[in-house]
């Protein structure tokens, strides 16, 4: 079946064209000035319309295990979110449970692929080095995985020495794996975290007042040099900082394949949100830093020191004694109130899947600081093509998956848990008038968001199988 978006104006990374678009099957197949299809084609009016590429989000965490309780999206209801929020792409972690990195993959996989909504693709932590463990990476780019993620922090859970760093990246270069970097000082936080503890420091704010903002910034600087060193590629995650900007600027101007990925908590929120009575809702690592940190992620944007914003979504309730009705069912999942009385329990992590891209719109485009393209190279292009999903995912392409969203840059939306699709009882974006949103979402051809209305189902997501990671 043939179905035509007729009379919108197509936004790509490169341009801004007023065009008809035809989709074949699950592909695009004809973009041109006007489009005649025989009667059996459905027809969609985009007039006064946009028509987007489907967001890409390469940072999601669903249904992960954290601190005795799970994240509250799971590959169903988070993937449903991203989509209403006009994303069609997601790219999860698959943990490292043992050291049999393929085992770890089929599981996670197979569940996702039971769930998943829309298209998504897999990460791999690796968190414990070994030589069974080094063996096995270069196998993980035959199963579609060309992205490892390290970390410098988390101290005996998943963070590795620098040499183990060192390791992974240049097994990662000879294999076209991309290496991802989670920048913050590991020994640091252990020590003020204890200090903070004996000194009977329980609130939320206390959570940033552990983890300095000078960590995150010589992780940077170490994940680049050791990147230098190895001539290995690197992308640094959740970029929160000025000095990271800074020193991310350093790395690319030294000729260094470095890039890097901010996310909307770090744009919108400080550490004075942690100080609220509510704070735990802003609980996140690395944390939410302050005014100037913000001004300095939004000039990497504007220069393109920073390549993507992500969303690092990992939700959990703020009160998960109390259910919630999701798709009609009441639903409690335990969530931040675990950390009640101590800091350290409460689960790090926010949701934002599905407020990145009208939250990111609102800010960025009808605010007038960026044009529509520069978004779409955000949070389409730039992601799709890092992660080796490009030109299948992140524009509009002939031969592109058909993901699309019909997006109206003038529907006002008062924002909030209401509106949002996220499985958890709060928003960030609580009472944010929002202007542009999507009104129709494409997946593959398929119609699953209409104008609010879901359409879409479990399972019918396809994992990604990505191309090794080229220089960018
Ligand atoms: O707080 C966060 N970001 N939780 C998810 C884990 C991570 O490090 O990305
Ligand atoms: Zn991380
Ligand atoms: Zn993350």
């Amino acid at each position: 079946m043939q179905t035509l978006i007729k009379n919108g104006t197509i936004i790509t990374e490169k341009a801004t064209i007023r065009a008809d678009l035809l989709i074949g099957g699950e592909k695009i197949i004809q973009i041109s000035d006007t489009i005649q299809t025989d009667s059996s084609a459905r027809i969609f009016d985009a007039t006064g319309l946009l028509v987007l590429p489907g967001g890409v989000d390469v940072h999601v965490h669903l249904d992960l295990p954290m601190f005795g309780t799970v994240s509250s999206d799971d590959h169903y209801t988070g993937t449903k979110a991203a989509a209403f929020g006009g994303t069609t792409t997601v790219i999860d972690f698959v943990s490292q449970n043992s050291d049999n990195l393929l085992k770890n993959v089929k599981q996670l996989r197979e569940k996702a692929e039971r769930n998943a909504a829309i298209d998504f693709g897999l990460h791999a932590n690796i968190t414990h080095l070994s030589t069974v463990v080094e063996k096995a990476i270069p196998s993980l780019v035959k199963e579609g995985i060309t992205s490892v993620k390290v970390f410098t922090a988390y101290n005996n859970r998943l963070r590795l020495l620098d040499g183990e760093i060192f390791k992974v990246m240049r097994i990662a270069r000879d294999n076209g794996i991309l290496t991802m970097l989670h920048a913050e000082n590991g020994d640091v936080i252990e020590l003020l975290v204890n200090e903070a503890i004996a000194e009977g420091h329980i609130t939320p704010e206390w959570h940033s007042r552990t983890r300095p903002v000078w960590g995150s910034v010589e992780a940077v600087v170490r994940g680049s040099a050791l990147s230098a060193i190895a001539n290995a590629p690197l992308y640094i995650v959740h970029m929160n900082a000025a000095g990271e900007v800074d020193q991310l600027e350093y790395a690319r101007k030294q000729g260094l394949n470095v890039m890097g990925e901010t996310c909307p908590q770090y744009l919108f929120f400080t550490e004075e949100d942690l100080k609220k009575p509510d704070g735990s809702k802003w609980i996140c690592s690395p944390p939410v830093r302050k005014e100037e940190d913000q001004k300095r992620l939004w000039e990497g944007l504007l220069t393109g020191v920073i390549q993507t914003i992500a969303t690092d979504h990992c939700p959990f309730f703020y009160d998960g004694t109390k259910p919630i009705v999701y798709e009609d069912k009441p639903i409690a999942i335990p969530g931040k109130e675990l950390g009640r009385n101590d800091f350290t329990k409460i689960p790090n992590g926010l949701p934002g899947v599905g407020d990145r891209m009208p939250v990111m719109w609102t800010e960025m485009v009808s605010s007038g600081r960026f044009s529509a393209s520069q978004f779409v190279s955000l949070t389409c292009a730039n992601p799709a093509r890092i992660f080796g999903m490009y030109p299948q995912k992140g524009t509009i392409q002939i031969g592109s998956d058909a993901d699309l969203v019909i997006w109206d840059s003038n529907l006002i939306v008062n924002y909030g848990v209401a509106h949002s699709q996220q499985r958890t009882d709060y928003n960030l974006y609580e009472g944010w008038k929002l202007r542009g949103f999507p009104v129709q979402v494409f997946s593959r051809g398929d119609l699953i968001v209409d104008r609010g209305n879901w359409l879409g189902k479990p399972g019918r997501g396809k994992y990604i199988h990505r191309e090794p990671f080229v220089n960018q």
